[in-house]
């Protein structure tokens, strides 16, 4: 497990900029315009800090960008790091300036002079984020990040409690789906998420016989190729009014996709590590709430199983009968995630009668011809619980676009055996995924399906996460609970 670099929040001390050992961060405004801490720093390393500040080298960086000055004269720290910021940065600029200051942290103790910049407590988990490493399975040397201490003139509007639970939330998404599939078992995956019994979360395990009695044909279907058993697992957060319909987090957790029988080309295989990427999500945020106390009432399920071929797998031409009732022609075992996602879909109505749903799924490899790895794809059935998400989406920074639904691309999925079948061929392909999806949702249970096949893992790093795992939508469904669901 990746552990939070240990963080502190502290009142402005300009006598401690001296001695402070590690690095020291300031930032300096416009035109090298410098606050209390800047002019404190200046008059240490006697002007080391206006001259940079005038020249070029400072003019051509970005609010947000931070460049070093190594062994400044004046102050015990080996390195001076000076960040472009002006004292009312945006959300995005002050994260960006946190994460800038991460990449040049290593293994040192950072003191981070925000003095009276504004959004103090988005420099700090723009640095959280950024500082995070997935090195569990690197033996030997290892530069665990050093602490980050944040010292701003008015303490008392950083929540800091705010603050980890939201990299917390982050940091055990961006975990999981890094994990490879040999560890993130189905079984290891539920066990993981039985512990956030810790943080208050009420966790319910449903193994294969229980899923077999509710009828959850379709999903025992992808898992029944594995020798890992699959599982369903629910977790409730009760943080809001006691007879308020929660809202409903559904997560496709297919630990990992060979395709099943309809085997995957072995180039990138590996990649289907991130395949339980919605579920990943879904924990992330149960846990980010469970931590804040979200005063909202918030049910996570995962639909946890493994896309294997073997003997017992599931063949193209198998017909499955759904939770729902509705039975379905498997012509390509690999677009399993709707099948899973169908019966959780099913069951998270018929059990918990939410007030909205929002489902997170590595769906299909047709959203990333479509939006890139910049955006996720948001389809819905309404269209003020999309904008709400666009919105919240569009505040944290994290990328996402709105795509359609049309009943006219239903044509695509009849099946001359069957009531539908599980693939609507290659044109839209990410909508006819959505389309099948929307079977399952009731008529008027407001409902968004993400397409994160995109953006849940990326090859290269990202302005607050190295490569790998991103935790896409963790902080923008936090949002949205803060905007939508709490009293
Ligand atoms: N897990 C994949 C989708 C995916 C592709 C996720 C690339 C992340 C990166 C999904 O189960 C899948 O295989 N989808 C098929 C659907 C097709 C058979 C209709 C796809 O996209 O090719
Ligand atoms: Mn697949
Ligand atoms: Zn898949």
């Amino acid at each position: 497990m990746t552990t939070l670099p240990e963080f502190r929040i502290e009142p402005t001390d300009l006598d401690a900029i001296a001695k402070a050992p590690g690095r020291v961060a300031v930032f300096l405004g416009e035109g090298g315009r410098m606050d209390a801490c800047g002019r404190r720093v200046n008059k240490l390393t006697r002007g080391a800090l206006a001259r940079f500040g005038q020249s070029d080298g400072f003019t051509k960086m970005k609010p947000g960008q931070a460049a070093t000055l190594a062994f400044p004269a004046g102050l015990a720290a080996q390195a001076l790091d000076v960040v472009r910021l002006d004292r009312r940065p945006s959300v995005d600029e002050a994260r960006k300036a946190g994460a800038a200051l991460a990449k040049l942290q290593g293994k040192d103790d950072c003191l981070v002079l925000a003095g009276g910049i504004g959004r103090a407590g988005q420099i700090a988990l723009g640095h959280l984020l950024r500082a995070y490493q997935f090195v569990d399975h690197k033996t030997g040397d290892q530069t665990r990040p050093g602490a980050v201490t944040l010292m701003t003139d008015k303490v008392d509007a950083v929540d800091r409690d705010q603050i980890v639970a939201l990299a917390q939330g982050v940091f055990f998404t961006r975990d999981l789906v890094n994990e490879p599939a040999n560890i993130l078992t189905t079984f290891d995956f539920a066990t993981r998420l039985t512990a956030l019994r810790d943080l208050g979360v009420e966790v319910e395990v449903l193994e294969e016989e229980d899923l077999e009695k509710l009828g959850m044909r379709l999903l025992l279907s992808v898992g029944q190729g594995s020798a890992s058993p699959s599982k369903v697992v629910v977790m409730r957060w009760n943080g809001g009014a006691k007879d308020a319909a929660p809202l409903a987090l559904i997560g496709k957790g297919v630990v990992f996709d060979t395709g099943g029988i309809s085997i995957k080309p072995a180039a990138g295989m590996e990649d289907m590590t991130m395949d339980m990427g919605g579920a990943g999500v879904v924990a992330g945020v149960m846990r980010a709430l469970a931590l804040r106390k979200a005063p909202a009432n918030v049910v996570g399920l995962v639909g946890l199983v493994e896309n294997m071929p073997s003997g017992t797998a599931t063949r193209p031409g198998d017909v499955v009968a759904s939770m729902k009732g509705d039975t379905v022609e498997i012509i390509n075992t690999d677009a399993e995630g709707r099948l899973v996602l169908a019966d959780v879909l099913w069951y998270a109505q018929d059990r918990f009668k939410p007030a909205a749903m929002v489902n997170l799924a590595t769906l299909t490899g047709a959203i990333i011809i479509a939006l890139g790895h910049e955006k996720a794809g948001v389809f819905s059935n309404d269209d003020a619980f999309a904008a709400s998400f666009l919105k919240a989406a569009a505040t944290e920074g994290e990328g996402a676009w709105r795509m359609p639904l049309d009943a006219a691309y239903d044509e695509k999925l009849k099946s001359r055996v069957a009531d539908m079948m599980n693939v609507g061929g290659r044109d839209a392909g990410s909508i006819t995924a959505a389309q099948f999806l929307q079977r399952f949702v009731k008529d008027g249970c407001p409902w968004i399906h993400l397409d994160i096949a995109g953006v849940a893992s990326v090859k290269s790093d990202t302005t607050l996460a190295p490569k790998g795992a991103t935790g896409w939508g963790v902080l923008a469904l936090d949002r949205l609970v803060r905007d939508r669901f709490e009293a």
